[in-house]
């Protein structure tokens, strides 16, 4: 995606082989990159969420992987190396299916052959999420302007609820959710979205926002309680979140705060779209209950990070409290939507029903013998 007419992925190799990535924790105030150099800057980036979104998280592993292994491939190594980097976060499969991926790869190689693999692996890694983040965006924009047809007036938007950040700065490039948002933009379909702030950690008034920014398109932020009243208003055309796991049977975990938007959007009968490439999709688990969820620092909720508003042009940014200091809290940082509450999911396959033989259909060779 461009920023300021320049094209950017959220992660990349420089001309000298450098893994650079961009700080989201500093958007939508400064735009800084920072160089990963080592495995542990690729397992603070993920855990501190420098990088973030299933995608990004799995692609900036695999370069992790790379990284750990310079001056040393030994079996011992790579082992360490992949156990550091799959803990570094719980619930985004994405992170998993790139370690165990890059391992499946390296592991049968003799280890003087294993960096050079472990390089274009981890670029094929890349490549392969940018081709079917873009390829989903296709198949969702044929649902938005099925609604836009439907509609019938041409000159008003369709109106698009989303959660979270899931665009172009939570996968390599183009996004999940966004993505369809982002074709439906470039194809002359008017679209205006309502960007859920997604508390604690704003990714939707911090990135989703700044996204849209820059791509052009029309958009207003909400507090997250607003939804609801929105899609009874009749002011939500259709939602579309992303998720960071898909259990085989089509439940999705996603930024908490999903599943109150998807029971909302059932009331109201209003559309309810989950994005995702394949390697969201969590093929081991029978159900969503099982999914772990990530259970994050108190500080995330009992503070916001923000700039202050009469700061001018100084951008002074920092956490303001925002609760007595005696309160504690509590801090899930997903939840389950049931496979029952999601319309159907947009993959980079097609559009399927959300439940096992729905993503069977399109992905058939993850069928069980
Ligand atoms: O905690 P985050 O910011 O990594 O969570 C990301 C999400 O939950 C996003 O909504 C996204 O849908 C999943 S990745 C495209």
């Amino acid at each position: 995606m461009l920023i300021n007419g320049t094209p950017y992925r959220s992660i990349w190799r420089t001309d000298e082989g450098r893994v650079k990535i961009i700080d989201q924790t500093r958007l939508p105030h400064r735009f800084e990159t920072v160089q990963l150099q080592t495995v542990e800057d690729a397992i603070t980036a993920i855990s501190d969420m420098l990088v973030r979104g299933a995608p990004l998280i799995g692609a900036t592993a695999a370069y992790g992987v790379c990284l750990g292994i310079v001056g040393d491939c030994s079996d011992n190594r790579l082992e360490t190396v992949c156990e550091g980097l799959t803990a570094a976060r719980p619930t985004a499969v994405n992170l998993r299916w790139a370690v165990q991926r890059m391992q499946a790869v390296l592991a049968p190689l003799p280890p003087v052959e294993r960096l050079a693999a472990a390089w274009l692996e981890a670029e094929d890694i890349n490549e392969e999420d940018v081709r079917a983040n873009e390829s989903l965006g296709e198949h969702g924009l044929g649902l938005i302007r099925k609604i836009y047809e439907e509609k019938n007036q041409p000159d008003q938007p369709v109106n698009i609820l989303t959660h979270c950040n899931a665009g172009w700065l939570a996968t390599v490039d183009w996004g999940t959710a966004l993505a369809p948002i982002y074709k439906a933009h470039a194809a002359g379909i008017p679209v205006h979205v309502w960007v859920d702030e997604t508390r604690p950690r704003n990714q939707g008034a911090h990135l989703t926002a700044w996204e849209l920014v820059g791509a052009g398109i029309d958009h207003h932020l909400i507090v997250d309680n607003s939804g609801g009243h929105l899609m009874q208003q009749g002011q939500v055309d259709l939602c579309i979140v992303g998720t960071d796991r898909t259990a085989a049977n089509g439940d999705v975990c996603n930024k908490i705060g999903t599943y109150l938007k998807a029971l909302a959007a059932m009331d109201n009968k209003v559309p309810f779209y989950v994005a995702l490439p394949g390697s969201t999709v969590d093929w081991t688990l029978d159900s969503g209950d099982l999914i772990p969820i990530e259970e994050r620092g108190e500080d995330e909720v009992l503070q916001v990070f923000g700039r202050q508003a009469d700061s001018g042009v100084g951008l002074e940014l920092g956490q303001v409290s925002i609760a007595p200091e005696q309160t504690r809290a509590a801090n899930p940082a997903f939840d389950v939507t049931p496979a029952r509450l999601v319309t159907a999911l947009i993959t980079e396959r097609g559009v399927c029903t959300a439940s096992r033989e729905g993503l069977l259909s399109l992905y058939p060779e993850s069928a069980q013998p």
